[in-house]
């Protein structure tokens, strides 16, 4: 399976996608990480991995539409597959979610459809809930709206800050990302409607 990660940050999703592809051999190729943002910590994993870059600044075209023009060229250019957004802080547009349908992911660290949007861990602590957790869903049009396809729950403890709850969370979605990518890789899942079904092993 031929992926791409878009990064706008950290990186640390995109490392723990690195690692596994490789420690649970997840039949699957990063072709390329691209970030929005020159100075993602993303960026520098790449290249500390070996795994080809490209910073494109969206500030640098005219139009959102002509910087995600460029963005589909290099993913036909390279066959892409699969993208993979992983902190990448940008809506896509209707005309690039539907250039791939059904082939772009993302993870969120709530449950959805609690806490879509930006802070979901603090909005969480904020609502006093006692579980939350992370999710991995397709992206459709919407924001964060997609068909779920894993999700992972974490406790939250009453005196958890949003820094805490946000650590915790993210152990898990170390966890579920890869694992997804690696059904997806294995041609394991089946979407219907909104439900996406895990086949099972023949
Ligand atoms: C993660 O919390 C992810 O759920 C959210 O953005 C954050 C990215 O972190 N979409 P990192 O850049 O992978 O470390």
């Amino acid at each position: 399976l031929k992926i791409a990660v878009f990064a706008s940050g950290r990186g640390s999703n995109f490392q723990a996608i690195i690692d596994q592809i490789k420690r649970a051999k997840i039949p699957a190729e990063i072709k390329f990480l691209l970030s929005d943002q020159k100075n993602a910590g993303a960026l520098k994993k790449a290249e500390k991995e070996g795994i080809n870059s490209t910073f494109i600044d969206p500030a640098q075209f005219e139009t959102e539409l002509a910087y995600e023009k460029k963005l589909v060229s290099l993913l036909k250019e390279a066959q892409v597959e699969l993208i993979v957004l992983a902190g990448y802080m940008r809506i896509l547009s209707p005309f690039f979610v539907k250039k791939f349908k059904k082939q772009i992911i993302n993870i969120h660290p709530s449950l959805l459809p609690a806490f879509k949007g930006l802070a979901a861990q603090k909005q969480a602590v904020d609502y006093g809930v006692k579980y939350s957790g992370c999710t991995v869903h397709y992206v459709d049009q919407g924001m964060d709206t997609g068909p779920i396809i894993k999700q992972a729950v974490v406790k939250v403890k009453p005196e958890d800050s949003a820094a805490d709850l946000a650590a915790r969370i993210l152990k898990k979605e170390h966890q579920i990302y890869p694992e997804v990518i690696k059904l997806i890789a294995e041609s394991k899942l089946k979407i219907e409607g909104r439900k996406v079904k895990i086949l099972k092993e023949e």
